[in-house]
């Protein structure tokens, strides 16, 4: 499975310790490609483009807080994005929202944490069942008709 990442200058360093620590995974890296200032919502929104055009299913996007990368992300429709501080958080992000990106804040989280959000949402499936009709109703107010 091919997965998308971002960052921002803030999250720069983690995307590079994510692609070193998760080898067996093929990652689309749409940048930053360096700690030089620049504006989230450039990279992050290049990640979330390639979901909603069926290029790729899921993607990790990062920033200092995740806040803003998750704002960003969660702008566009057919976006899920869920800012994950821990495992439970990505685990039910997963089981009962089935976010598409996954958002973490690089200023917040150490790498051991962040890696193991990670693996807790890529192997947690979606319930599916209720779950399903509330995303509609998201969906719905994003002003699609599913
Ligand atoms: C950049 O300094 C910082 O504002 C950004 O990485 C992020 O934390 C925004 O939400």
């Amino acid at each position: 499975m091919k997965i998308g990442i971002a960052s921002d200058h803030g999250g720069f360093l983690l995307k590079e310790a994510v692609k070193r620590s998760f080898s067996k995974i093929e990652f689309d890296d749409v940048g930053a490609y360096s700690e030089e200032s620049c504006d989230y919502p450039d990279y992050i929104s290049k990640a979330c483009a390639k979901i909603q055009n069926g290029e790729l299913e899921y993607a990790i996007v990062i920033c200092g807080t995740g806040i803003g990368a998750s704002m960003a992300a969660n702008k566009m429709s057919g976006i899920r994005a869920a800012l994950c501080c821990n495992e439970f958080m990505a685990e039910m992000a997963k089981r009962h929202n089935n976010a598409n990106v996954l958002a973490l804040g690089a200023r917040v989280l150490g790498e051991e944490l962040a890696f193991n959000i990670i693996d807790r949402w890529l192997n947690t499936s979606f319930e599916g069942g209720r779950h399903q009709r509330r995303i509609d109703k998201i969906h719905r107010l994003e002003g699609g008709r599913t």
